[in-house]
Order: structure tokens, then C-alpha cells, then sequence
């Protein structure tokens, strides 16, 4: 059942310092990603979050796209213009985190883990997905931004995706509240962002801990083909890439775009 999002419980509920502060709602989008990014410069605040009920174009990794139904889920797109350039994909992981200790602390008993490279899945299903784009002025990173779609409430989903998909109702067993979640989940983006800033190396050890097929051994899709070897998956490293031993005892370590993972 269609229901809009309520800005003004939303606000209330927010206890960030900074993220989320500034917000801005649409009924309808064709994208929060892509509104975000034809923004101009000037317009752009670091922590600004942009949500949509219904996005017409969606946009998923690997050019795919993504389905949400109108009012059941939370579409967002965070904005940060951090001063580094780099470990961005560190920065998508620490969201994926969050995503993971919130439902973690809704469903005590789930089985919810980080799927490499942006995915939450909860027993073996997805639950959320990351899109991160950035956008850089020359040499300077203007804006990064990273877009969540995570389903809330819905209940049923397409046949491309049945069986594939989940939501946080189908998995409690009743419907949640979709603007205290926003306000929930960001404070613990926002705690997140802040070890990210500062290097802290406990942050990647909790990233690590929480991805699938951490401290196995895996196969690997490597540029489209899948190898004949077997890799002991290590984990991420603080680039944010996905280090493996091989059956030759050599380390490898590989960015987010080349490889995807065989995990079960
Ligand atoms: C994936 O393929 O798993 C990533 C999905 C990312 C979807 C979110 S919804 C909000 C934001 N706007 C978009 O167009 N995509 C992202």
C-alpha cells in the first residue's frame, strides 16, 4: 500500500550532527543518483540526502535496473564531498555496514551479511543494494554520492527478481516505519563516515567480519571469466580492494570492478 513519506516525522526523529540535515523529498524521480548529480555545485551541501517514493529510472550496478515499488521502500542518495580521493569503495562498504548492524539489531535472529561489492543480504536474499558514483571538478572530487535502495515493506516482487529478493516486512513479519529507519540508519552512517575519515582499521575489521565468504575459499569471476582456481578470500584491504591467497600462495589483490565472486 502506497504511503508517502512523512518529512516532518523524519525530522523529528533525526539525531545526526551533520548527515541528513539537509533533505530533500520527491513524490517522484526519475533517479535520486541522477538528480543529485545534475545539481549544480553551489546547490551541493556534504550530507544532503535525497529521497524519492517512486524513482521511474532506478538505476542498479552494471547498468541494470532497479525495482522498487512506489512508497514501500527507502530510495536515497547520500552526497559527501570529503577531502580525500580515495577509499571510496571503503566508504560504500562502512554504508553497507551500517545497513547490516541496523537490521542486525530489527532482526536479531537473521542471518544478514554484506555481499561483495555493494550488496545486504539476508539469508542468501537481497535486501539493499549501493550504487556510488563520483563526480570531480579537474583534479578534485566535487561530489561522491552514494545511492541506497533498501526494501522496507514490500511484500511481493517481479519474477526477475523473486526468489532473489527480500524485504525487511517479509523478514519481520510486519511492516516498519519508514522515516524512523532513515533517522536511524543515518545516525549509524554518519558514526560510520566519521571512522571511515579516520582511518580507523577497526572499521575493516568489522567490514570484514560481516562479508561473505571472509576466510574461505572461493572461485572468482575475474573480467567476465570464471577461473579454474580456488581463492582464500583475506577480506578488504584499506583501498578498499578484495585481497585473495592463491592455491600458488601468492596474494592478489583485485578492485571492485574486475571480479565478482562465487559464493555458494
Ligand atoms: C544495485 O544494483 O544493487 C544498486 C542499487 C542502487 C539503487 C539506489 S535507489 C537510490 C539511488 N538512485 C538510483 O537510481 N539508484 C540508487
Amino acid at each position: 500500500m502506497y504511503s508517502t513519506f512523512d518529512q516532518s516525522v523524519y525530522q523529528q526523529e533525526l539525531s545526526t550532527q551533520w548527515l541528513g540535515h539537509s533533505f530533500s523529498y520527491f513524490e517522484e524521480l526519475e533517479s535520486t543518483n541522477s538528480h543529485v548529480k545534475n545539481i549544480s555545485a553551489e546547490e551541493v551541501t556534504h550530507g544532503m540526502v535525497c529521497l524519492a517514493d517512486d524513482q521511474i529510472k532506478g538505476r542498479g550496478q552494471y547498468e541494470r535496473n532497479w525495482e522498487s515499488e512506489s512508497g514501500e521502500n527507502l530510495t536515497f542518495s547520500l552526497v559527501f564531498r570529503p577531502q580525500t580521493t580515495d577509499r571510496f569503495h571503503v566508504l560504500t562498504l562502512a554504508c553497507a555496514l551500517a545497513i547490516v548492524d541496523y537490521i542486525d539489531e530489527l532482526l536479531p535472529n537473521s542471518n544478514v551479511c554484506i555481499k561483495w561489492p555493494n550488496d545486504v543480504m539476508i539469508d542468501q536474499k537481497k535486501v539493499a543494494g549501493l550504487l556510488t558514483e563520483t563526480m570531480f571538478s579537474g583534479n578534485t572530487l566535487d561530489r561522491l554520492i552514494i545511492g541506497i535502495g533498501l526494501n522496507v515493506n514490500q511484500k511481493a516482487f517481479s519474477s526477475e527478481v523473486s526468489g532473489k529478493a527480500t524485504s525487511i516486512a517479509i523478514e519481520k513479519g510486519q511492516t516498519v516505519e519508514r522515516e524512523n529507519l532513515l533517522s536511524e540508519l543515518l545516525s549509524r552512517i554518519e558514526y560510520n563516515y566519521n571512522l571511515w575519515q579516520r582511518r580507523r582499521q577497526d572499521l575493516l575489521k568489522s567490514i570484514n567480519r560481516n562479508i561473505i565468504g571472509y576466510g574461505q575459499w572461493i572461485e572468482l569471476i575475474v573480467n567476465g571469466q570464471l577461473l579454474e582456481d580456488t581463492f582464500k578470500m583475506l577480506g578488504i584491504n584499506k583501498a578498499g580492494q578484495l585481497v585473495v591467497l592463491g592455491e600458488d600462495g601468492e596474494l592478489k589483490s583485485f578492485s571492485y570492478e574486475q571480479i565478482r565472486l562465487v559464493t555458494d
